[in-house]
């Protein structure tokens, strides 16, 4: 594999462009306008200014890291990918329309994977024009610093497939664990219930914000406590994933916190919305309950 493609320039977008440019890939990064691909590299850029400025990379490093990003407001440089990873929102409307699209142009021998965290791989990929290339790569927010990546084969994953996808993220520095496909995976099947119940116990006033974090902060050994963990994912991601859950097992111990439902009507999404339950206006999150 030479060339990546990543579809979605938001958080886990950019992340999965910066960890393949920093392995020596080449990586064609669209989003559905070329401004916001431009701004997801300029994201990059600003990430790797920082690591510049502390000495942990040099700028000679950072320059060809970035110069190996290409970007794009469409789908059609994906042509030239040997391996496109679709990190769009979580909504599988949008996911099996970005699939459509880019089965149109991508080479009869590429890979098509999507980095969603909850929508079955079997179901995404029927809209794409070969199952048997499809599968899935789950990456962990902040891609750069979080070592695993879920691979998921759906019913007609080949195993050539398998092997490709499972070299590619070992290149990357990351490590692999197989997961079947199952609603959430392994990961989120296990977070999404905590973080939702972290959200109910603030709701029935068990606990503070501050109190119920470091409560798990400390008696836990997490590095964050659940609900900052919630407004970093995203609140309205979790809703989403929550969601699916509820619809694809019909049981309802996934069923969102009603708190949770009410942030989301809100909108506080949490950190990328400046309010969730922190408020991020300051240097430091605030709690705010
Ligand atoms: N690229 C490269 N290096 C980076 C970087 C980047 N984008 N961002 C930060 N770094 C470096 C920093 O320079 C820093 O280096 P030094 O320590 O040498 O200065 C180092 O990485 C640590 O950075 P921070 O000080 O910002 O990190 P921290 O120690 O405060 O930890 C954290 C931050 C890793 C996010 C930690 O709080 C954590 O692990 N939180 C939990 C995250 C988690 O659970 N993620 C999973 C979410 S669930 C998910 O993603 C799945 C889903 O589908 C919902």
């Amino acid at each position: 594999m030479k060339t990546i493609g990543v579809i979605g320039a938001g958080q886990m977008g950019v992340g999965i462009a910066q960890v393949s440019a920093a392995a020596g890939y080449r990586v064609l990064l669209a989003d559905i306008s070329q401004e916001l691909a431009d701004k997801g590299k300029a994201n990059i850029a600003r990430t790797l200014g920082r690591l510049v400025e502390k000495e942990k990379m040099s700028a000679a490093d950072r320059d060809a890291l970035l110069g190996r990003i290409e970007t794009a407001g469409d789908v059609a440089p994906m042509a030239e990918a040997d391996l496109v990873v679709e990190a769009a929102t979580e909504r599988e409307d949008i996911k099996r329309k970005i699939f459509e699209n880019v089965s149109n142009v991508l080479g009869s021998e590429a890979l098509l994977a999507s980095n969603t965290s909850s929508i079955p791989i079997t179901r995404l990929a029927q809209a794409s024009a070969d199952p048997a290339r499809f599968i899935g790569v789950h990456f962990f927010n902040p891609v750069p610093l979080m070592a695993l990546v879920e691979v998921i084969r759906g019913l007609a994953t080949s195993d050539a497939t398998v092997t490709a996808v499972d070299g590619f993220v070992k290149s990357i520095g990351k490590t692999v664990v197989h997961v079947n496909d199952a609603p959430g995976f392994a990961v989120n099947r296990i977070l999404l219930p905590m973080l939702n119940e972290a959200v109910f116990a603030l709701g029935e006033g068990v606990a503070s914000v501050r109190d119920i974090d470091n409560g798990c902060r400390l008696g836990l050994n997490h590095p964050m406590g659940p609900l900052q963990l919630a407004d970093f994912v995203g609140l309205d991601t979790c809703l989403e994933i929550l969601k699916v859950f509820l619809s694809t097992t019909g049981d309802p111990k996934y069923r969102p916190a009603p708190l949770l439902v009410k942030y989301v009507e809100a909108g506080w999404y949490g950190r990328k919305s400046g309010r969730g339950f922190y408020d991020y206006s300051g240097p430091e999150p605030v709690p705010t309950r």
